[in-house]
């Protein structure tokens, strides 16, 4: 610690520190446009001049030192202050009264209040610029710019799309998209976080414009001519009192706009922020305080929100009669739903029906539906879509580790010397967890490897780029750990401490020489060695992997390989080390955390153990099955096998998501009696005999447990749309219909009996992670939480991990004379899963329409296919209908399709094989014939979609360009000066 004084008064701080993050600690007012603290300094604005020594500095770009006096209200500041924010008013007309942007945080308005500028020395110069409306979600007015770089720094060095720069050395400089593109047509992802930073109304979301101000809504010549009476009226009455007239119209609004924390509803990189509603129209989304993510989104977080008041939200019970749909009260469906499970329980058993709960609900929901199942139904056949993709990682770490959850933050993959991303397009299917690594690559010297079948983004950023062979990487990861153990470079101290296994592990690597990898894998001896190399030089090495392993019918093994590595190498227990699944749905860890699998209670609390039975007995006053009950697959199959009746599933795509989606629509047709849940009417509702209307996340409340394991409270934001309810309410009302006399009047009363409940959760309670406010599990009885899980001990009884020995198994479904190709499936950015909400946003369909199947150029040219062109895809299991497009994303033989689709979902073609442990299809293990059709279409991605841009990329905002512009001169002494950070 060291001591300053601000403006005479004596401020503790530590060297290096900011000044200016020193003087708003102190709660100094003083003007800092620019300066955002999760982008650092830009100085672009010098509006934060303090006088130190007798020199004029920038707050933001000076640190602090012991014993500086620091003046912030000097002749010399001020004035200098106020000449730096005359400048940025010669480029922003001030119409707050009638500007969307008058909502109490406007920087340029609150600047203006706080230097209390009453006339303007510098004029407003307009630019030779039009608005930009071409990207459906926000626009950019540059007459209303001030340059002050932002919006750059965010896109350059934050999200790392690199689309934003601004033209210093132009007479009129504005921000460029991809150096001078329309917003369209440019490399711009949507993920907003230029819109979120923009101190002023230059960047809007469209949702704002005519919405947010009383006033707003008038015609454009309407408001044009209220601007100039204000121009026209400003040298007489000075700004103050035109000031005074907007901010009273500013304060009306407080009483009519809503801002509500959620927590996203995408995917399982758990981003929160508050949510802008005046009524039921969402003005915004605004990231600010979220613990993973700051002030990012991506498209889908920040924009995709129309599903929510979509004209076709179920809003009343459907019943099937005489193979149609009516229309029913929801006493008639609830009371049909409980007789006709109680009929067939009775008739057939509790292990007659099966529930499936949702990756998308809540925590408390999943906790509702298996005490549905377990104690009022009597069954173990519970379970969730992490059987889809997750499970096989949560088996790796079970068995190596202990917990089957991420074994840090995503601070800690920030803090590696090396990130290994294995068989996941991170920069699409987690996106803002991709942009840490993105950054951390980019400015701090972070390595990365990247292994994929697809040279996708983070593939293209990579230093290392692997191409294995489909199904192979178990082979390429354990022929790296035996290098790494047979040539000393493995950490033999770690090993000694905090390994059990490590002989047995030894003896099973025999078969992986770095020759046989090299010759299965399709990968070169000196690229696997190289590999190896990194990762033992490596500060610390995280691996993160998502479906591209899992999915596999060695999804389990392959996972564990990762983690064996990990321990080789002593890359656990610190930061920047350890085992990243990521997991795909916002909810689809805390499914499984609670219960929502056929073998675990709560907590991964095991049904056969009597000592955790008895707990819930006595709980829950019932008596409870102790086998292992069927898993999504298993049900499946039981259903083809006339032993499953009925089913109760929730917030799932089934009949699209599940592999083999032919033979899984086969089998859900004929349940006897079959309760979809869901706000849409899904392609799964087609199959159903009572069809409940539900709420989605932002009219509920509950928790979300992210990859992290990071627990977090979503608010609700509205009202749930009239006729349909939160699921936990129709959970409870089918529960005490079938004789259970559950009283739950609100979700934090749920989470209290899961806590009682559940060692694993002790501690957590709503007070706990009221606001932003989060905890990583475990979580002990006092509150302690562990963002990083093993910092004492690993999870296991004598607090070792166990290297886990592996065999080689072949994948299944392999290419052969007629099936010749390799069919891999997975994300998008822009659509979520099978689409059903993302493809309800309008903007995001003018983006990425519809699926379509990558072909390489390679494939292309020997099969006459260009883009557009329709192919029929013909597997063992099935056949459908899409359009190419051709990339060098993927290679030779080797194709890819997205997988959101209705009409043609990739499942119909994927297998019925699985994961030998966990049961998780095999979805990347599929084989197809491609037929050319005669019919040529558009390009199934319009130009407008952000893969056709052109990036570019810089270090910043570049402000020494700035400084160098004849007419740049540092304000408040006179002379032109360069200083750099
Ligand atoms: S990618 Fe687009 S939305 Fe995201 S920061 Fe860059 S310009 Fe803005
Ligand atoms: S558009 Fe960019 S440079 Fe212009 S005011 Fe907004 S953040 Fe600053
Ligand atoms: S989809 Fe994922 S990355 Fe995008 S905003 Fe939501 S949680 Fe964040
Ligand atoms: S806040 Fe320091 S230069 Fe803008």
């Amino acid at each position: 610690m060291i001591r300053v004084t601000i403006d005479g008064v004596v401020q503790e701080t530590t060297s290096g520190e900011r000044l200016i993050d020193v003087i708003n600690r102190a709660g100094v007012k003083i003007s800092q446009v620019c300066y955002h603290p999760q982008l650092g300094p830009i100085q672009t604005c010098d509006t934060c001049m303090v006088e130190t020594n007798g020199q004029l500095v920038r707050a933001c770009a000076t640190t602090a030192s012991a014993g500086m006096e620091i003046f912030t209200k000097s002749e010399k500041a001020a004035a200098a202050q106020r000449e730096a924010f005359d400048r940025i008013l010669s480029n922003h007309v001030l119409y707050c009264t009638v500007c969307d942007n008058n909502n109490g945080n406007c920087a340029i308005h609150n600047t203006e209040r706080l230097l209390g500028i009453e006339h303007q020395p510098i004029p407003y110069h307009s630019k030779p610029y039009e608005e930009d409306h071409t990207n459906p979600f926000y626009r950019y007015d540059p007459q209303q710019c001030i340059l002050c770089g932002r919006c750059v720094e965010a896109c350059q060095n934050v999200q790392v799309n690199e689309t934003l720069s601004i033209n210093w050395e132009d007479p009129h400089p504005r921000v460029l998209w991809d150096g001078g593109s329309t917003i369209g047509e440019s490399s711009c992802v949507s993920c907003g976080h230029c819109v979120t930073v923009c101190p002023c109304n230059a960047l809007m979301e469209k949702s704002m414009l005519g919405h947010a101000g009383f006033l707003t809504a008038l015609p454009k010549t309407t408001l044009g001519g209220m601007i100039d009476v204000v121009k026209g009226v400003e040298p007489e009455t000075g700004y103050g009192a035109i000031l005074k007239l907007s901010e009273a119209e500013s304060h009306m609004r407080e009483l009519r706009i809503r801002r509500t924390k959620t927590v996203c509803t995408y995917c399982g990189v758990g981003c929160s922020f508050d949510v802008w509603t005046k009524d039921r129209h969402i003005l915004k989304v605004e990231p600010l305080d979220g613990p993973t993510n700051g002030i990012s989104t991506c498209i889908k977080g920040k924009f995709g929100w129309d599903f929510v008041n979509g004209p076709d939200r179920l809003t009343k019970p459907l019943i099937r009669e005489g193979g149609k749909f009516r229309e029913a009260s929801w006493d008639e469906a609830l009371d049909l739903v409980a007789r006709k499970f109680r009929e067939i329980k009775a008739k057939n058993g509790p292990d007659s029906l099966a529930f499936v709960s949702s990756s998308k609900c809540t925590n408390e929901e999943s906790y509702l539906m298996q005490k549905l199942a377990r104690a009022v139904i009597g069954t173990n056949n519970m379970d969730n879509c992490s059987r889809y993709c997750q499970a096989p990682a949560t088996q790796g770490l079970f068995r190596t580790v202990g917990y089957g959850g991420d074994s840090g933050s995503i601070r800690d993959i920030e803090n590696a010397g090396l990130v290994l991303i294995i068989g996941s397009n991170t920069a699409e299917s987690h996106p803002v967890l991709a942009t840490r690594v993105k950054r951390a690559h980019k400015l701090h010297g972070q390595k990365l490897i990247v292994s994929d079948l697809r040279e996708h983004e983070m593939a293209k950023r990579a230093d290392l780029f692997l191409h294995p062979k489909p199904g192979t990487d178990i082979v390429w990861l354990s022929a790296v750990s035996r290098y790494l153990l047979e040539n000393g470079m493995a950490n033999t101290k770690f090993l000694d401490q905090w390994v059990n296994g490590l002989e047995e592990y030894k003896k099973s690597l025999a078969p992986f020489t770095m020759e046989f990898a090299a010759r299965t894998c399709g990968l070169s001896e000196d690229t696997l060695k190289k590999v190896a190399h990194m990762i033992a030089e490596a500060g610390g090495v995280c691996v993160l992997w998502a479906m591209g392993i899992t999915q596999h019918s060695m999804g389990s093994d392959a996972s564990t390989a990762i983690s064996n590595l990990l321990l080789i190498t002593g890359n656990y227990m610190k930061t920047g080390s350890g085992a990243y699944p990521l997991r795909g749905h916002n909810n689809v860890q805390g499914a499984s955390d609670h219960g929502a699998m056929p073998n675990f209670l709560t907590g991964y609390q095991s049904v056969d153990d009597p000592e955790v039975r008895s707990r819930f007995k006595a709980a829950w006053n019932v008596q409870l099955p102790s086998t292992k009950g069927l898993d999504n697959h298993e049900m499946i199959d039981a259903i083809h096998q006339g032993k499953l009746k009925a089913m109760y599933l929730f917030g799932e795509e089934m009949s699209l998501v599940d592999s083999n989606a032919n033979f899984v629509s086969d089998g859900l047709s004929k349940l006897d009696f079959f309760v979809v849940q869901d706000i849409f009417f899904s392609a799964t509702c087609r199959f159903a005999d009572v069809v409940l209307p539900a709420s989605p996340s932002l009219e509920k409340e509950g928790t979300f447990t992210s990859t992290e394991r990071r627990i977090q409270r979503l608010y609700q934001v509205f009202e749930p749309l009239e006729g349909s309810r939160p699921d936990w309410r129709i959970i409870q009302d089918i529960a005490n219909r079938l004789g259970a006399t559950w009283q739950y009047q609100h979700p934090s009363e749920i989470y209290r009996e899961i806590a009682s409940l559940t060692p694993l959760f002790a501690g957590v309670t709503y007070e706990r992670l009221e606001g932003f406010k989060s905890l990583q599990w475990p979580v002990a009885a006092d509150g302690t939480d562990q963002p990083l899980l093993y910092t004492k001990e690993f999870a296991f009884p004598d607090g070792k991990a166990r290297l886990f020995p592996l065999s080689l198994t072949e994948p299944t479904d392999q290419p052969n004379a007629e099936f010749d190709l390799h069919l891999n499936n997975g994300r998008l950015l822009e659509h979520f899963h099978e689409g059903n909400m993302t493809y309800r946003s309008e903007g995001i369909r003018e983006k990425t329409p519809d699926t379509f199947v990558e072909v390489s150029p390679e494939l292309a040219e020997e099969r006459g296919i260009q883009s557009g062109t329709w192919v029929q895809l013909t597997s063992r299991y099935g056949q459908l209908r899409v359009r190419a497009l051709v990339t060098d994303r993927v290679q030779g033989k080797e194709l890819y399709m997205p997988m959101n689709s209705v009409e043609s979902p990739v499942n119909r073609l994927t297998s019925s094989h699985t994961d030998s442990v966990t049961h998780t299809p095999a979805y990347k293990e599929a084989s197809v014939h491609l037929r050319v059709l005669p019919e040529v279409g558009e390009s199934p991605l319009p130009r407008i979609n952000h893969r056709f841009g052109h990036p570019t990329p810089q270090h910043g905002v570049e402000v020494e360009r700035k400084w160098k512009r004849p007419d740049y001169r540092m304000p408040g002494n006179g002379l032109v000066q360069i200083q750099t950070n």
